[in-house]
């Protein structure tokens, strides 16, 4: 690491914060998966410290899309039960709250969580909505979910996920994103399924320039409407498309430490978001998947300008660019940004 780890987080924990971009399935913590073995007979190593292996990006894994996305398939393991499912939004929506996250996007995976079990997804979605809500009411947080489809998976059945996700837009249900393997599958076949969502009234978050190419970036702003990019941080590449995002003023949903351990930069201090900020990009930072990145909001917050040397002042310019992106109504989005402006002086 190259930042003294014991540097106090408490500037940053006091900080308001916005998380736009957080997967449900990257938010599990190493207990209750310990818990949930024990009552299920998932079989697992016997001790946490060989579970987070399988689980966690650890400091000598290879930096690479396909060892992070790896964990993502020993995770959907623990999704044994509607109790499960309940459980882990539950207590993704009580991590936030603990960092000080005061709106929280809240993105989960409807194929992901059904497919141990054969779940339907619409029970499946059921479960997350109604406990995200339950908590966000509990613990005094805002809360906006996100129904992701991947591009590596079934377009079939990334079509039923929006029409679902549509069905339940009155129930805090606010967009669809589309995630997964970006290197090796194209967003062709979700083109129309993303575009009808849209006309139904769901925001539309794209993964686009993480693991894939700038352009990728373009056919998400330009193909499918997106009104926020997740990541994108490889629209540096190209000049023509940092313009272009540039005048179209959509939200980058920056993710430094998935970034670096998922191979998309070498090093933190290599990371692109000063100069993204330097360009005139809308950005935001965010975490992606806290346990599988062992890392909190407060952290990338850190990392952001203890690391990559961002003026305080720039960081928390950027929590008002996130709440403005967010997916709240106008109504609510008006006076949330007005609260947060007030409480960070701005
Ligand atoms: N699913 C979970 N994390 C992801 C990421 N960083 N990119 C694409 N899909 C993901
Ligand atoms: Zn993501």
């Amino acid at each position: 690491m190259l930042r003294d780890e014991t540097a106090p987080l408490n500037k940053y924990f006091a900080l308001p914060k916005v998380e736009l971009h957080r997967h449900l399935e990257g938010s599990l913590r190493l207990t209750t998966m310990v818990d949930i073995a024990n009552q299920h007979g998932v079989t697992v190593p016997d001790s946490m410290f060989n579970l987070s292996g399988l689980v966690q990006v650890q400091d000598q894994d290879p930096m690479t899309f396909t060892n992070f996305l790896d964990k993502f398939k020993t995770l959907r393991l623990f999704y044994k039960s509607p109790d499960v499912i309940h459980r882990v939004t539950r207590e993704a929506v009580e991590d936030a709250a603990k960092d000080n996250i005061r709106y929280l996007e809240l993105r989960f995976t409807p194929v992901a969580l059904s497919r141990a079990e054969g779940f339907p997804l619409h029970d499946v979605m059921d479960w997350v909505i109604t406990s995200a809500q339950e908590a966000a009411k509990k613990l005094k947080i805002k809360v906006g979910l996100i129904a992701s489809v991947n591009r590596h998976e079934s377009a079939d059945l990334a079509e039923q996920v929006a029409w679902l996700a549509a069905e339940h837009m009155k129930d805090g249900l606010v967009g669809i994103d589309l995630a997964g393997n970006e290197a090796e599958f194209k967003s062709d076949p979700f083109h129309g399924i993303l575009k009808e969502a849209k006309q139904a009234g769901l925001h539309l978050t794209i993964h686009a320039g993480e693991w894939g190419p700038a352009d990728n970036v373009r056919d998400a702003l330009e193909n499918l409407g997106a009104e926020r990019i997740g990541h994108g941080v490889r629209v540096m590449e190209d000049e023509s498309i940092v313009a272009l995002a540039k005048e179209s003023g959509v939200a980058f949903e920056v993710c430094v430490t998935s970034n670096y351990q998922s191979g998309v930069v070498k090093s933190l201090p290599e990371h692109p978001l000063p100069r993204m900020i330097a360009a005139g990009l809308n950005v935001t930072v965010n975490t992606d998947d806290p346990s599988v990145s062992r890392i909190t909001l407060s952290h990338e917050y850190q990392h952001v300008c203890e690391d990559l040397k961002v003026p305080f002042d720039t960081l928390k310019q950027s929590v008002i660019k996130a709440a403005q992106a967010s997916f709240l109504n106008e109504a609510e989005k008006a006076k949330f940004v007005e609260s947060l402006k007030q409480e960070l002086n701005l």
